[in-house]
């Protein structure tokens, strides 16, 4: 169901990869909403996704930038004005990847200059993306800023690697970040902390099935899926939620709350 939450607004999408991400569900869940916006991946990414077909779906332009680069962002955030008439209401930053997950390294035995890699992808991008939005003053007032996070920023997973620093980091950007932005330029940034999620990104964590198993029998509402995430950060996009800025919100079913579960207890019981 459509409610024309996001009529006349514009933004940044980063991030959709395929039909399986995150920000592909929410890009569709935007459009249908009737908000614009021009999409945006690494360039590596338009190689290898298949963002053109969600481009044409949705009528947008599609700008490359690789996150990391302050160049690509500062061209990324003066072209999408132009091309969307104006400043800009709403940017959601949905990257994540860890070199050191990929090459199969272990938490005890990081390659540093993986680890700094998949940080500067992981993490400090949303201070870069932020920075450029703030320089260019190309955020509208009462704008909305959303990254997408997971629980191991705050309790061990051993399995997440270094994804659980970069995602502390990047919890933390968004506060800190949050403050300037909100007293400066009335602005909200929040970050999303969503239920394991069978996209590229999550498979690549060890073991996947069993934690994305795991956490549903763990969760009262069960995991929250791409499409669901895509309906939560609508809300956040939208003009219902205006005065919500520099939170961490969990959107995982109830996971984050619970200490054990009927079918856990069941499974050790046996
Ligand atoms: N899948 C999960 O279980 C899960 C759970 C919680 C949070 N998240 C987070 O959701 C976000 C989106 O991931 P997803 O699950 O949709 O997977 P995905 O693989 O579909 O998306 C990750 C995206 O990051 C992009 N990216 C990588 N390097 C980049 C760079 N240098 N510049 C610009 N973009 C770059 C990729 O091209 C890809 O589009 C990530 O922040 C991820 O950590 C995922």
């Amino acid at each position: 169901m459509a409610y024309n939450l996001l009529k006349g607004k514009r933004g940044i999408i980063f991030g959709a990869l395929d039909a399986n991400s995150i920000a592909w569900k929410t890009a569709e869940r935007v459009h249908e909403e009737g908000g614009t916006f021009v999409l945006t991946n690494a360039p590596i990414a338009m190689r290898m996704g298949q963002i053109k077909a969600l481009a044409e779906k949705t009528g947008s332009e599609i700008i490359p930038a690789d996150a990391t680069s302050e160049e690509d962002l500062a061209n990324l955030v003066a072209k999408s004005t132009e091309i969307l008439g104006g400043k800009l209401d709403f940017v959601l930053h949905s990257i994540g990847m860890s070199v050191n997950v990929r090459k199969g390294r272990s938490y005890m035995d990081e390659n540093y200059d993986f680890t700094a890699k998949g940080w500067d992808v992981s993490a400090l991008s949303f201070h870069k993306v932020m920075q450029s939005l703030y320089k260019a003053d190309a955020m509208a007032e009462w704008g909305s800023i959303v990254a997408l996070t997971y629980i191991a920023a705050q309790r061990s997973f051993p399995d997440y690697n270094d994804m659980a620093d970069n995602k502390a980091y990047l919890e933390s950007v968004a506060r800190s970040f949050g403050y300037f932005f909100g007293k400066n330029k009335m602005v909200r940034v929040n970050t999303i902390s969503q239920s394991p999620t069978a996209t590229t990104a999550g498979q690549g964590i060890k073991g996947f099935n069993g934690f994305i198993n795991y956490a549903d029998k763990m969760s009262p509402l069960g995991n929250a899926t791409a499409d669901d995430c895509a309906d939560y950060t609508v809300t956040l996009f939208s003009d219902l939620t205006k005065k919500v800025t520099m939170q961490n919100l969990f959107h995982d079913g109830g996971f984050s709350n619970t200490g054990v579960s009927q079918e856990v207890i069941e499974e050790f019981s046996k």
